[in-house]
């Protein structure tokens, strides 16, 4: 870690707090703390954690890129997906985790192009700083549009419309699991005599053994084999049941069916934190000031959603959903070898292609109500299963 950039002194003395804050709650909790709790006070805790404090997150200034920030392409391209659920349910969306509200901003001003203007935008986002942000980014980008956008500050009770989220799943607290020889164990965080964060086990216990036992009898992990079970994004999922009245959730996010995501290979999890474009898998390093993430098992958001009596829409790569999207028309529609044709070409590049975003980041739409076939969904592989 130690060719990383240092962080400014005041971004430091912030991160010590937050430093200090886990160690009283890990004290006062008798020396243990759920590694889930940990990251979402490292992620969430009020005016300290990474998405609830000011650090810049998104962007070639901040630690990591997501893809409405490559390129307004791929809002123009998820676009052309909710016109055709709000068609058939309300025109009306819902966006989980907006982010800088550059997606919101890139959907509104295609869909508004399209005739198909939803009456209203809603954005839930936990972080009041983003909320700002994302106020900015609309007033900057869309100021004739603004009216339509409603921020709220929890899921609605009933819910009619299309639902997006883009890098919401992997932004939930996860719960790591240990499956030893004797027992299955949950990983925790203590502090050790020098006070440095230090993992430490217990074993499991309540819904978190069911579903790490679950998951052992689907795939027969090794002992020894270590991962990450979010029961967070699995109830955030299974919530929809009794609120999605018509309509889909379009949720997209890195992360793989189950029999991938524990795959043999993958033994030692899924963990990962973004500080300035490094990625490493270190949730110790600088509370506050790093992203820290897991992959999504889209088998266990499924599961979650369908006895809540919502069902399967569609499930394909990021690459294939695009295309069926018609990213390329729009690409195609900027004036070719233009510099900003080049730049696009080269972040719909990135999006697509299998050996970047193309492969590794998810589409999945679950929903009620909706009988035609999703347009994101229509061609390209049909065998893939969850
Ligand atoms: C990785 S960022 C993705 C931002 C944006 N969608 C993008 O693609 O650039 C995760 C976002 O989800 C928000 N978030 C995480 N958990 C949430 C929850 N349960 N409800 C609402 N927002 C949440 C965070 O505050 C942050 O804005």
């Amino acid at each position: 870690m130690n060719n990383l950039p240092i962080p400014a002194p005041e971004a430091l003395a912030h991160s010590q707090c937050l430093h200090q804050a886990l160690f009283d709650e890990i004290s006062g909790a008798g020396g243990w703390l759920s590694f889930a709790r940990f990251m979402e006070q490292l992620l969430y805790a009020p005016g300290l954690g990474y998405y609830t404090a000011g650090a810049r997150k998104f962007g070639a200034a901040g630690d990591f890129v997501t893809a409405p920030e490559m390129t307004a392409l791929f809002g123009q391209a998820l676009a052309r997906q909710a016109a055709q659920v709000m068609a058939a349910s309300a025109p009306v969306v819902l966006e989980v985790g907006a982010g800088s509200g550059r997606l919101a901003a890139d959907l509104l001003l295609t869909l508004e192009q399209a005739g198909s203007l939803p009456e209203r935008y809603y954005i839930l986002d936990l972080s009041a700083d983003l909320r700002q942000r994302q106020q900015q980014t609309m007033a900057t980008s869309a100021p004739h549009l603004l009216n339509r956008v409603e921020w709220l500050d929890r899921l609605p009770e009933a819910f009619t419309g299309v639902v997006i989220a883009n890098e919401l799943l992997d932004a939930m607290p996860a719960h790591v699991i240990a499956w030893r020889e004797d027992a299955i164990y949950e990983r925790g965080v203590s502090v050790d005599g020098a006070g440095i964060f230090t993992w430490s086990e217990r074993p499991a216990n309540g819904a978190l053994l069911a579903a790490a036992d679950e998951i052992d009898k689907q795939c027969s992990l090794p002992p020894g084999f270590e991962s990450e079970i979010s029961l967070a994004a699995r109830s955030w999922a299974a919530e929809w049941g009794h609120r999605l009245t018509k309509g889909a959730l379009l949720l997209i996010d890195y992360g793989f069916p189950r029999r991938e995501f524990y795959h043999q290979q993958r033994g030692r999890g899924t963990l990962m934190c973004h500080y300035r474009h490094h990625a490493h898998p270190d949730p110790f390093f600088l509370p506050g000031l790093q992203d820290v993430t897991v992959h999504v098992d889209f088998t266990a958001i499924i599961a979650a959603a369908h006895p809540a009596g919502l069902n399967l829409l569609g499930y394909t790569s990021q690459g294939q959903f695009l295309l069926n999207c018609g990213i390329l028309d729009r690409l195609q529609e900027i004036p070719n070898g233009t510099p900003e044709y080049i730049r696009a070409a080269g972040a719909v590049g990135k999006l697509l292609m299998p050996h970047e975003m193309g492969e590794l980041f998810k589409v999945i739409a679950i929903g009620r109500g909706l009988d035609e076939t999703l347009c994101g969904f229509a061609n390209g592989d049909q065998s893939r299963r969850l």
